[in-house]
């Protein structure tokens, strides 16, 4: 009920609508009225009221809402499920709890949170990300794929991503192996792909994604204070979040589709076209050794291609890249 107050009061964005109106068009009572538009308050909606005039809705508040996101979301079956968390552990966490539970979560439903506590990277990391300013959500998947083809879904999100945000922004994103996006040299986003899956056959996947967005530079952890970047760093300026979401949202359906539809081919081929670590010198940290050699290709599961100063082509499949100037 609360969610048809604020539709009918964003009918008539920063007109007056009198409590008459709402009493009679939701069918409640106007105390009913009153406790949400107070419920509405809390969430941070600005709404002024004037005695027998009616109620105003003056103010949205910077909130990655699911009513917000759905406003105006025009994609088919992605994000048409909304789980929004003001504080959460990890939204990957909470997406696989949701997606193994057989609980019906629906294909493309995602997960949002304002805050992680306990935000996961690659490689047992962990993912920091400032209260209101990121945005780190994970989305449910169900590819008919087997668990082979799966580093294929986290490059198609690596490109829907980075589309999303150079045609919202303008910010000229890159993708450094194995799919972070990156802005001159310092990371903007990251990506985590985990899954639940049979030998042959994924019974779900996790994708989840954190974007810098409105941090500034004091704002990160020291630690990655010269490495990483956010959106308003780039710009200058705040960023929409909603808005670049819902974008993101959008263009990760279209590639989805694409990739469903015609295969890997046409994905990779954009994923080269982004990407800042091909064709260069680069050092590779894995687990447990490290490599020095040139990012010659990335195969069709998304395993670099380093040939090595012997000659040897290694075929390098988890690990982070740096760039050797
Ligand atoms: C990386 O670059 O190491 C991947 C970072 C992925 C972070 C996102 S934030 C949303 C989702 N929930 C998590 O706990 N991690 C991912």
């Amino acid at each position: 009920m609360k969610v048809a107050v604020l539709r009918l009061l964003k009918e008539h964005l920063s007109e007056y609508v009198s409590g008459e109106e709402l009493c009679k068009g939701l069918d409640v009572t106007r105390t009913a009225v009153w406790k949400h538009i107070q419920a509405l308050r809390e969430d941070g909606y600005e709404i002024e009221a004037r005695p027998r005039v009616g109620y105003s809705l003056v103010g949205i508040p910077d909130r990655l809402y699911a009513e917000e996101i759905r406003d105006g979301l025009t994609t088919e079956f992605i994000g048409r499920q909304v789980f929004y968390c003001s504080n959460l552990s990890s939204t990957n966490d909470l997406a696989k709890k949701l997606s193994s539970e057989g609980v019906g979560v629906s294909n493309g439903s995602i997960v949002v949170a304002e805050e992680q506590t306990g935000g996961r990277g690659r490689l047992g990391r962990k993912w920091f990300s400032t209260k209101y300013k990121a945005i780190c959500f994970s989305l449910i998947l169900y590819p008919p794929v087997s668990p082979s083809e799966v580093s294929q879904v986290t490059m198609v999100t690596a490109v829907a991503l980075a589309n999303a945000i150079r045609k919202e922004t303008g910010v000229p994103v890159g993708i450094k192996w194995p799919n972070d996006l990156m802005v001159g040299g310092k990371k903007l986003c990251g990506i985590l792909t985990e899954l639940g899956a049979e030998i042959d056959k994924v019974n779900y996947l996790v994708v989840g994604a954190g974007i810098n967005i409105n941090q500034q530079r004091e704002e990160f952890p020291e630690d990655v204070r010269d490495i990483a970047t956010s959106l308003k760093i780039e710009m200058g300026s705040n960023v929409n979040r909603v808005k670049l979401l819902q974008v993101m949202l959008t263009e990760f359906e279209r590639c989805y589709r694409t990739w469903l539809k015609q295969g890997f081919s046409g994905i990779l081929v954009k994923w080269k076209e982004m990407s800042v670590s091909l064709q260069c010198p680069v050092r590779i940290h894995a687990i447990d050794k490290s490599w020095d050699g040139w990012a010659e290709d990335v195969d069709q599961d998304g395993a670099l291609l380093l040939r090595l100063p012997n000659g040897q082509l290694q075929r390098v499949v988890a690990g982070d890249v740096s760039l050797r100037v």
